[in-house]
Protein backbone atom coordinates (compact mmCIF):
# COMPACT_ATOMS: atom_id res chain seq x y z
CA UNK A 1 0.00 0.00 0.00
CA UNK A 2 1.26 3.39 -0.95
CA UNK A 3 -0.19 5.25 1.43
CA UNK A 4 -0.29 5.20 5.25
CA UNK A 5 -2.97 2.77 7.04
CA UNK A 6 -6.54 4.60 7.32
CA UNK A 7 -8.01 4.39 10.82
CA UNK A 8 -10.60 1.44 10.75
CA UNK A 9 -13.10 3.41 12.51
CA UNK A 10 -13.43 5.49 9.35
CA UNK A 11 -15.04 2.61 7.36
CA UNK A 12 -16.85 1.02 10.34
CA UNK A 13 -18.77 4.25 10.69
CA UNK A 14 -19.95 4.36 7.02
CA UNK A 15 -21.08 0.77 7.45
CA UNK A 16 -23.31 2.01 10.45
CA UNK A 17 -24.78 4.98 8.78
CA UNK A 18 -25.16 2.78 5.87
CA UNK A 19 -27.45 0.01 7.74
CA UNK A 20 -29.37 3.07 9.07
CA UNK A 21 -30.61 3.99 6.07
CA UNK A 22 -31.60 0.72 4.58
CA UNK A 23 -34.98 -0.93 4.69
CA UNK A 24 -35.27 -3.36 7.00
CA UNK A 25 -34.69 -7.22 6.18
CA UNK A 26 -32.61 -5.90 3.50
CA UNK A 27 -29.04 -6.92 2.50
CA UNK A 28 -26.64 -4.66 0.24
CA UNK A 29 -24.12 -6.47 -1.96
CA UNK A 30 -21.01 -4.39 -3.34
CA UNK A 31 -18.14 -6.09 -5.66
CA UNK A 32 -14.81 -4.48 -6.73
CA UNK A 33 -14.43 -3.17 -10.13
CA UNK A 34 -12.92 -5.09 -12.82
CA UNK A 35 -9.30 -4.64 -13.67
CA UNK A 36 -10.93 -3.37 -17.25
CA UNK A 37 -8.48 -4.95 -20.08
CA UNK A 38 -6.38 -2.71 -22.61
CA UNK A 39 -5.14 -4.76 -25.73
CA UNK A 40 -3.43 -8.32 -25.85
CA UNK A 41 -3.21 -9.50 -22.15
CA UNK A 42 -3.05 -6.35 -20.97
CA UNK A 43 -4.71 -5.04 -18.54
CA UNK A 44 -5.40 -1.19 -16.36
CA UNK A 45 -4.62 -1.05 -12.84
CA UNK A 46 -7.27 -1.66 -10.64
CA UNK A 47 -9.48 1.74 -9.50
CA UNK A 48 -11.02 0.39 -6.87
CA UNK A 49 -14.97 1.09 -7.12
CA UNK A 50 -15.66 3.72 -4.61
CA UNK A 51 -18.59 2.54 -3.22
CA UNK A 52 -16.73 -0.85 -1.81
CA UNK A 53 -13.55 1.13 -0.92
CA UNK A 54 -16.01 3.85 1.56
CA UNK A 55 -17.41 0.92 3.23
CA UNK A 56 -14.41 -1.53 3.44
CA UNK A 57 -11.13 -0.04 2.85
CA UNK A 58 -10.30 -2.99 0.46
CA UNK A 59 -8.38 -2.84 -1.99
CA UNK A 60 -8.11 -5.80 -4.22
CA UNK A 61 -9.69 -6.65 -7.06
CA UNK A 62 -12.59 -9.54 -6.72
CA UNK A 63 -13.86 -8.93 -3.25
CA UNK A 64 -17.55 -8.82 -2.37
CA UNK A 65 -18.62 -6.96 0.86
CA UNK A 66 -22.18 -8.31 1.80
CA UNK A 67 -24.29 -5.96 4.77
CA UNK A 68 -27.10 -7.19 5.97
CA UNK A 69 -27.52 -5.17 9.57
CA UNK A 70 -31.10 -7.65 10.46
CA UNK A 71 -28.87 -10.99 9.73
CA UNK A 72 -30.16 -13.69 12.80
CA UNK A 73 -27.17 -15.16 12.40
CA UNK A 74 -24.72 -12.02 14.05
CA UNK A 75 -21.47 -13.23 12.43
CA UNK A 76 -22.98 -12.68 9.07
CA UNK A 77 -24.10 -9.02 9.69
CA UNK A 78 -21.29 -7.67 8.03
CA UNK A 79 -18.82 -10.30 5.62
CA UNK A 80 -16.28 -9.74 3.25
CA UNK A 81 -15.09 -12.40 0.85
CA UNK A 82 -11.87 -11.98 -0.98
CA UNK A 83 -10.02 -13.73 -3.28
CA UNK A 84 -7.95 -16.87 -1.90
CA UNK A 85 -3.63 -16.63 -3.14
CA UNK A 86 -2.33 -19.97 -4.21
CA UNK A 87 1.27 -20.84 -5.24
CA UNK A 88 0.76 -19.48 -8.69
CA UNK A 89 -0.86 -16.21 -7.91
CA UNK A 90 1.83 -15.27 -5.36
CA UNK A 91 4.52 -15.88 -8.18
CA UNK A 92 2.49 -14.32 -10.94
CA UNK A 93 0.67 -11.46 -9.05
CA UNK A 94 2.37 -11.42 -5.25
CA UNK A 95 0.82 -11.24 -2.40
CA UNK A 96 -2.96 -11.07 -2.00
CA UNK A 97 -4.91 -9.95 1.21
CA UNK A 98 -4.92 -12.46 4.21
CA UNK A 99 -8.16 -12.40 6.06
CA UNK A 100 -6.11 -11.46 9.11
CA UNK A 101 -4.97 -8.24 7.30
CA UNK A 102 -8.12 -7.63 5.33
CA UNK A 103 -9.43 -7.72 9.53
CA UNK A 104 -7.67 -4.98 10.05
CA UNK A 105 -7.43 -2.99 6.96
CA UNK A 106 -11.76 -3.13 7.13
CA UNK A 107 -12.89 -3.73 10.93
CA UNK A 108 -14.87 -6.23 9.52
CA UNK A 109 -14.75 -9.61 11.70
CA UNK A 110 -16.28 -12.36 9.33
CA UNK A 111 -14.00 -12.78 6.12
CA UNK A 112 -14.39 -15.99 4.10
CA UNK A 113 -13.04 -16.51 0.56
CA UNK A 114 -14.84 -16.25 -2.73
CA UNK A 115 -15.40 -20.00 -3.08
CA UNK A 116 -18.23 -19.26 0.00
CA UNK A 117 -19.97 -17.03 -1.20
CA UNK A 118 -22.66 -18.79 -3.50
CA UNK A 119 -23.60 -20.52 -0.67
CA UNK A 120 -23.70 -17.93 1.77
CA UNK A 121 -25.70 -15.69 -0.47
CA UNK A 122 -28.66 -17.66 -1.16
CA UNK A 123 -28.65 -18.77 2.58
CA UNK A 124 -29.06 -15.32 3.11
CA UNK A 125 -31.14 -14.12 0.26
CA UNK A 126 -33.07 -16.93 1.95
CA UNK A 127 -33.45 -14.49 4.31
CA UNK A 128 -33.73 -11.51 3.99
CA UNK A 129 -37.02 -9.74 1.66
CA UNK A 130 -34.98 -6.66 -0.34
CA UNK A 131 -31.67 -6.02 -1.49
CA UNK A 132 -29.93 -3.20 -2.22
CA UNK A 133 -27.58 -3.22 -5.27
CA UNK A 134 -25.29 -0.71 -6.84
CA UNK A 135 -25.70 0.96 -10.24
CA UNK A 136 -24.04 4.22 -11.40
CA UNK A 137 -26.49 6.65 -11.01
CA UNK A 138 -24.06 9.55 -10.97
CA UNK A 139 -25.76 12.28 -13.43
CA UNK A 140 -23.13 13.08 -16.02
CA UNK A 141 -21.88 9.35 -16.32
CA UNK A 142 -21.97 8.02 -19.44
CA UNK A 143 -22.37 3.61 -18.94
CA UNK A 144 -21.44 1.49 -21.45
CA UNK A 145 -19.35 -1.07 -20.15
CA UNK A 146 -21.04 -3.74 -17.32
CA UNK A 147 -19.26 -3.09 -13.77
CA UNK A 148 -19.35 -6.45 -11.59
CA UNK A 149 -21.71 -4.13 -10.20
CA UNK A 150 -23.90 -4.32 -13.06
CA UNK A 151 -23.30 -7.73 -13.70
CA UNK A 152 -24.15 -8.89 -10.60
CA UNK A 153 -27.58 -6.80 -10.80
CA UNK A 154 -28.25 -9.07 -13.79
CA UNK A 155 -27.14 -12.17 -12.58
CA UNK A 156 -29.06 -11.68 -8.75
CA UNK A 157 -32.37 -10.45 -10.69
CA UNK A 158 -32.56 -13.40 -12.78
CA UNK A 159 -32.08 -16.04 -9.59
CA UNK A 160 -34.49 -14.14 -7.46
CA UNK A 161 -36.70 -12.36 -9.52
CA UNK A 162 -39.46 -12.24 -6.50
CA UNK A 163 -37.06 -10.42 -3.99
CA UNK A 164 -37.90 -6.49 -3.08
CA UNK A 165 -35.18 -4.38 -4.85
CA UNK A 166 -33.83 -1.42 -3.99
CA UNK A 167 -31.66 1.21 -5.29
CA UNK A 168 -28.09 1.20 -3.52
CA UNK A 169 -27.04 4.45 -4.55
CA UNK A 170 -29.60 6.40 -3.00
CA UNK A 171 -28.06 5.51 0.19
CA UNK A 172 -24.44 5.70 -0.97
CA UNK A 173 -24.92 9.55 -2.66
CA UNK A 174 -26.02 10.81 0.89
CA UNK A 175 -23.69 9.44 2.99
CA UNK A 176 -20.63 10.32 0.86
CA UNK A 177 -22.21 14.01 0.37
CA UNK A 178 -21.00 14.85 4.23
CA UNK A 179 -17.61 14.12 5.01
CA UNK A 180 -16.01 12.83 7.93
CA UNK A 181 -13.43 14.51 10.01
CA UNK A 182 -11.21 11.03 8.77
CA UNK A 183 -11.99 11.69 5.16
CA UNK A 184 -11.47 15.31 5.69
CA UNK A 185 -7.87 14.51 6.39
CA UNK A 186 -7.43 12.31 3.72
CA UNK A 187 -8.52 15.06 1.43
CA UNK A 188 -6.30 17.33 2.86
CA UNK A 189 -2.99 14.83 2.31
CA UNK A 190 -4.08 14.85 -1.43
CA UNK A 191 -3.77 18.58 -1.56
CA UNK A 192 -1.16 18.67 0.00
CA UNK A 193 0.45 16.90 -2.28
CA UNK A 194 -0.92 18.93 -5.03
CA UNK A 195 0.44 22.15 -3.76
CA UNK A 196 3.93 20.46 -3.24
CA UNK A 197 3.39 19.51 -7.50
CA UNK A 198 2.15 23.38 -7.90
CA UNK A 199 5.34 24.90 -6.07
CA UNK A 200 7.92 22.74 -7.98
CA UNK A 201 6.22 23.56 -11.57
CA UNK A 202 5.87 27.07 -10.29
CA UNK A 203 9.71 26.57 -10.15
CA UNK A 204 10.23 25.00 -13.40
CA UNK A 205 8.11 26.64 -15.98
CA UNK A 206 9.62 28.93 -18.36
CA UNK A 207 9.48 29.52 -22.60
CA UNK A 208 10.51 26.15 -24.20
CA UNK A 209 9.55 23.73 -21.54
CA UNK A 210 6.94 21.48 -22.41
CA UNK A 211 3.42 21.07 -21.69
CA UNK A 212 4.70 16.80 -20.56
CA UNK A 213 7.53 18.42 -18.81
CA UNK A 214 5.23 20.06 -16.70
CA UNK A 215 3.14 16.84 -16.45
CA UNK A 216 6.52 15.23 -15.35
CA UNK A 217 7.22 17.34 -12.61
CA UNK A 218 3.77 16.62 -11.26
CA UNK A 219 4.32 13.29 -11.18
CA UNK A 220 7.64 13.58 -9.40
CA UNK A 221 5.73 14.91 -5.98
CA UNK A 222 3.10 13.12 -6.73
CA UNK A 223 4.14 9.35 -6.92
CA UNK A 224 6.97 10.32 -4.23
CA UNK A 225 4.36 11.23 -1.86
CA UNK A 226 2.39 7.88 -2.64
CA UNK A 227 -0.15 9.48 -4.41
CA UNK A 228 -0.97 9.70 -8.20
CA UNK A 229 -2.74 11.78 -10.43
CA UNK A 230 -6.51 12.26 -9.53
CA UNK A 231 -7.81 12.75 -12.71
CA UNK A 232 -6.23 13.05 -16.28
CA UNK A 233 -4.19 16.30 -15.76
CA UNK A 234 -5.15 19.57 -18.12
CA UNK A 235 -1.74 21.38 -18.94
CA UNK A 236 -3.00 23.59 -21.73
CA UNK A 237 -0.37 26.55 -22.78
CA UNK A 238 -1.98 29.40 -24.83
CA UNK A 239 -5.21 28.57 -26.81
CA UNK A 240 -5.33 24.93 -25.60
CA UNK A 241 -6.59 26.38 -22.46
CA UNK A 242 -9.65 26.82 -24.59
CA UNK A 243 -10.74 23.51 -24.50
CA UNK A 244 -12.12 22.46 -21.26
CA UNK A 245 -11.08 18.77 -21.30
CA UNK A 246 -7.52 19.32 -23.17
CA UNK A 247 -5.76 16.25 -22.22
CA UNK A 248 -3.31 16.28 -25.11
CA UNK A 249 0.10 17.94 -22.79
CA UNK A 250 2.18 17.56 -26.18
CA UNK A 251 2.67 21.48 -27.06
CA UNK A 252 5.36 23.86 -26.22
CA UNK A 253 4.89 26.65 -23.80
CA UNK A 254 5.63 30.04 -25.82
CA UNK A 255 7.01 33.54 -24.58
CA UNK A 256 3.82 35.72 -23.47
CA UNK A 257 1.23 33.03 -23.17
CA UNK A 258 -0.31 32.08 -20.20
CA UNK A 259 -0.25 27.98 -19.04
CA UNK A 260 -3.27 26.69 -17.53
CA UNK A 261 -2.82 23.90 -14.86
CA UNK A 262 -5.80 21.51 -13.55
CA UNK A 263 -4.00 19.04 -12.04
CA UNK A 264 -4.20 17.62 -8.87
CA UNK A 265 -3.33 14.55 -6.70
CA UNK A 266 -5.01 11.66 -5.28
CA UNK A 267 -4.11 9.81 -1.93
CA UNK A 268 -5.44 7.20 -0.53
CA UNK A 269 -8.51 6.96 -3.19
CA UNK A 270 -9.31 10.79 -1.95
CA UNK A 271 -8.99 13.44 -4.52
CA UNK A 272 -7.64 17.32 -4.55
CA UNK A 273 -8.58 19.44 -7.38
CA UNK A 274 -6.60 22.22 -8.31
CA UNK A 275 -6.44 24.92 -11.44
CA UNK A 276 -3.72 27.87 -11.66
CA UNK A 277 -2.94 29.81 -14.44
CA UNK A 278 0.88 30.75 -15.38
CA UNK A 279 2.08 33.42 -17.36
CA UNK A 280 5.01 31.35 -19.53
CA UNK A 281 7.31 34.21 -19.14
CA UNK A 282 7.21 35.29 -15.59
CA UNK A 283 4.82 38.36 -16.03
CA UNK A 284 1.44 38.50 -17.12
CA UNK A 285 0.73 41.04 -19.72
CA UNK A 286 -1.75 44.30 -19.29
CA UNK A 287 -4.41 41.99 -21.21
CA UNK A 288 -3.99 38.62 -19.15
CA UNK A 289 -3.85 40.36 -15.82
CA UNK A 290 -6.83 42.49 -16.32
CA UNK A 291 -8.81 38.91 -17.31
CA UNK A 292 -6.84 37.12 -14.75
CA UNK A 293 -8.10 39.72 -12.21
CA UNK A 294 -11.60 39.17 -13.33
CA UNK A 295 -11.57 35.52 -12.39
CA UNK A 296 -10.05 35.88 -9.56
CA UNK A 297 -12.33 38.54 -8.25
CA UNK A 298 -15.78 35.69 -9.44
CA UNK A 299 -13.51 33.17 -7.50
CA UNK A 300 -13.24 35.04 -4.54
CA UNK A 301 -17.03 36.46 -4.60
CA UNK A 302 -18.32 32.61 -5.31
CA UNK A 303 -16.36 31.23 -2.46
CA UNK A 304 -17.69 33.67 0.37
CA UNK A 305 -21.00 32.72 -0.98
CA UNK A 306 -20.65 28.78 -0.66
CA UNK A 307 -22.20 28.74 3.11
CA UNK A 308 -24.68 25.96 4.36
CA UNK A 309 -28.20 26.47 3.09
CA UNK A 310 -26.84 27.53 -0.25
CA UNK A 311 -28.30 25.55 -3.04
CA UNK A 312 -26.16 24.78 -6.03
CA UNK A 313 -28.26 25.95 -8.80
CA UNK A 314 -28.19 29.27 -6.93
CA UNK A 315 -24.16 29.80 -6.81
CA UNK A 316 -24.21 28.61 -10.37
CA UNK A 317 -26.94 31.67 -11.34
CA UNK A 318 -24.65 34.31 -9.19
CA UNK A 319 -21.19 33.06 -10.45
CA UNK A 320 -22.53 33.64 -13.96
CA UNK A 321 -23.71 37.05 -13.08
CA UNK A 322 -20.55 37.88 -11.34
CA UNK A 323 -18.97 36.76 -14.81
CA UNK A 324 -21.09 38.64 -16.79
CA UNK A 325 -20.23 41.80 -14.97
CA UNK A 326 -16.51 41.25 -15.69
CA UNK A 327 -16.86 40.26 -19.31
CA UNK A 328 -18.93 43.55 -19.30
CA UNK A 329 -15.89 45.57 -18.16
CA UNK A 330 -13.48 43.64 -20.25
CA UNK A 331 -15.42 44.60 -23.20
CA UNK A 332 -16.29 41.04 -24.41
CA UNK A 333 -19.91 41.00 -24.09
CA UNK A 334 -22.03 44.52 -24.71
CA UNK A 335 -24.70 45.49 -22.24
CA UNK A 336 -27.03 45.70 -25.69
CA UNK A 337 -26.52 42.43 -26.38
CA UNK A 338 -27.45 41.36 -22.90
CA UNK A 339 -30.47 43.05 -22.71
CA UNK A 340 -32.00 41.25 -25.86
CA UNK A 341 -30.52 38.13 -25.17
CA UNK A 342 -32.10 34.65 -25.02
CA UNK A 343 -32.18 33.64 -21.84
CA UNK A 344 -31.74 29.96 -23.10
CA UNK A 345 -28.60 31.56 -24.87
CA UNK A 346 -27.14 34.39 -22.48
CA UNK A 347 -24.05 36.18 -23.99
CA UNK A 348 -21.66 35.01 -20.66
CA UNK A 349 -21.98 31.60 -21.82
CA UNK A 350 -19.15 32.25 -24.92
CA UNK A 351 -16.86 32.84 -22.16
CA UNK A 352 -17.73 30.92 -19.37
CA UNK A 353 -20.15 27.73 -20.29
CA UNK A 354 -19.04 25.09 -17.41
CA UNK A 355 -20.65 24.77 -13.79
CA UNK A 356 -18.52 26.48 -11.11
CA UNK A 357 -18.61 23.68 -8.91
CA UNK A 358 -18.82 20.32 -7.83
CA UNK A 359 -18.69 17.35 -5.19
CA UNK A 360 -14.93 15.80 -4.52
CA UNK A 361 -14.05 12.76 -2.63
CA UNK A 362 -13.57 9.61 -3.61
CA UNK A 363 -14.09 10.56 -6.82
CA UNK A 364 -13.21 13.75 -8.39
CA UNK A 365 -16.86 14.41 -9.61
CA UNK A 366 -18.41 13.24 -6.73
CA UNK A 367 -21.36 11.52 -6.15
CA UNK A 368 -24.17 13.85 -4.05
CA UNK A 369 -26.96 15.47 -3.11
CA UNK A 370 -26.09 18.06 -5.87
CA UNK A 371 -29.69 19.69 -5.36
CA UNK A 372 -30.02 20.11 -1.79
CA UNK A 373 -28.54 23.31 0.16
CA UNK A 374 -25.08 22.93 1.18
CA UNK A 375 -24.39 21.49 4.81
CA UNK A 376 -21.01 21.29 6.82
CA UNK A 377 -19.66 18.61 5.59
CA UNK A 378 -19.77 19.13 2.39
CA UNK A 379 -16.62 19.75 0.02
CA UNK A 380 -16.97 21.37 -3.22
CA UNK A 381 -14.55 22.82 -5.98
CA UNK A 382 -14.93 26.33 -6.74
CA UNK A 383 -13.90 27.24 -10.50
CA UNK A 384 -14.61 29.60 -12.22
CA UNK A 385 -13.22 30.82 -15.58
CA UNK A 386 -13.33 32.55 -18.83
CA UNK A 387 -11.94 31.25 -22.07
CA UNK A 388 -10.93 33.95 -24.94
CA UNK A 389 -10.11 31.30 -28.14
CA UNK A 390 -9.98 34.76 -30.49
CA UNK A 391 -7.40 36.16 -28.08
CA UNK A 392 -5.90 32.82 -27.83
CA UNK A 393 -6.03 33.64 -23.83
CA UNK A 394 -7.79 31.28 -21.25
CA UNK A 395 -8.33 31.77 -17.40
CA UNK A 396 -9.41 29.42 -14.43
CA UNK A 397 -9.11 29.62 -10.73
CA UNK A 398 -9.99 26.16 -8.79
CA UNK A 399 -10.11 25.43 -5.24
CA UNK A 400 -11.17 22.94 -3.19
CA UNK A 401 -14.01 24.14 -0.17
CA UNK A 402 -14.98 22.36 2.90
CA UNK A 403 -18.26 23.80 4.20
CA UNK A 404 -18.84 24.48 7.90
CA UNK A 405 -20.91 25.36 10.54
CA UNK A 406 -19.91 29.07 9.71
CA UNK A 407 -18.79 29.68 6.84
CA UNK A 408 -16.50 27.38 4.90
CA UNK A 409 -12.82 26.62 4.42
CA UNK A 410 -9.97 26.69 1.56
CA UNK A 411 -8.14 23.48 2.07
CA UNK A 412 -5.88 25.20 -0.75
CA UNK A 413 -5.72 27.90 0.70
CA UNK A 414 -1.87 28.18 1.32
CA UNK A 415 -1.15 27.79 -3.10
CA UNK A 416 0.11 31.08 -4.44
CA UNK A 417 -3.01 32.40 -6.41
CA UNK A 418 -2.49 36.65 -6.37
CA UNK A 419 -1.34 37.29 -9.66
CA UNK A 420 1.41 39.50 -8.29
CA UNK A 421 2.54 36.53 -5.78
CA UNK A 422 2.89 34.20 -8.69
CA UNK A 423 4.95 37.02 -11.06
CA UNK A 424 7.38 37.12 -7.69
CA UNK A 425 8.03 33.59 -7.45
CA UNK A 426 8.26 32.84 -10.59
CA UNK A 427 10.79 35.77 -11.27
CA UNK A 428 12.68 35.18 -7.83
CA UNK A 429 14.29 32.18 -9.41
CA UNK A 430 15.21 33.85 -12.84
CA UNK A 431 12.38 32.21 -14.61
CA UNK A 432 11.85 35.17 -16.88
CA UNK A 433 13.35 36.35 -20.11
N1 LIG B 1 -10.38 18.64 -13.08
C1 LIG B 1 -11.71 18.46 -13.48
C2 LIG B 1 -12.55 19.52 -12.98
O1 LIG B 1 -12.07 20.58 -12.65
O2 LIG B 1 -13.71 19.36 -12.78
MN1 LIG C 1 -13.14 20.58 -10.73
MN1 LIG D 1 -10.06 20.72 -12.00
Amino acid sequence: MKYAPIDPGLFKTNRERLAKLMPPKSLAVLNSNDMLPTNADGTMRLWQNSDLFYLSGIDQEESIFLLYPDASDEKRREILFLRESNPTLATWEGHKLTKDQAREISGIKTVLWLSDFPRVFHQLMCECDGVCLNTNEHQRAVVEVETRDARFVRDCRRRYPLHDYHRLARYMHRLRMVKSDLEIDLIKNACALTAKGFRRVLEFVKPGVTEMEIEAEYAQEFIRGGGGFAYLPIIASGKNACVLHYIDNDQVCRKGQLVLLDVGASYAHYHSDLTRTLPISGRFTRRQKEVYNAVLRVFRETIRRMVPGKLSKDLQKEAEQLTENELLELGLIKKTAVKKQDPDKPAFKQYFMHGVSHPLGLDVHDVGCTTEPMQPGWVLTCEPGIYIPEEELAVRLETDILITENGNIDLMSDVPIEAEEIEQIMNARGASE
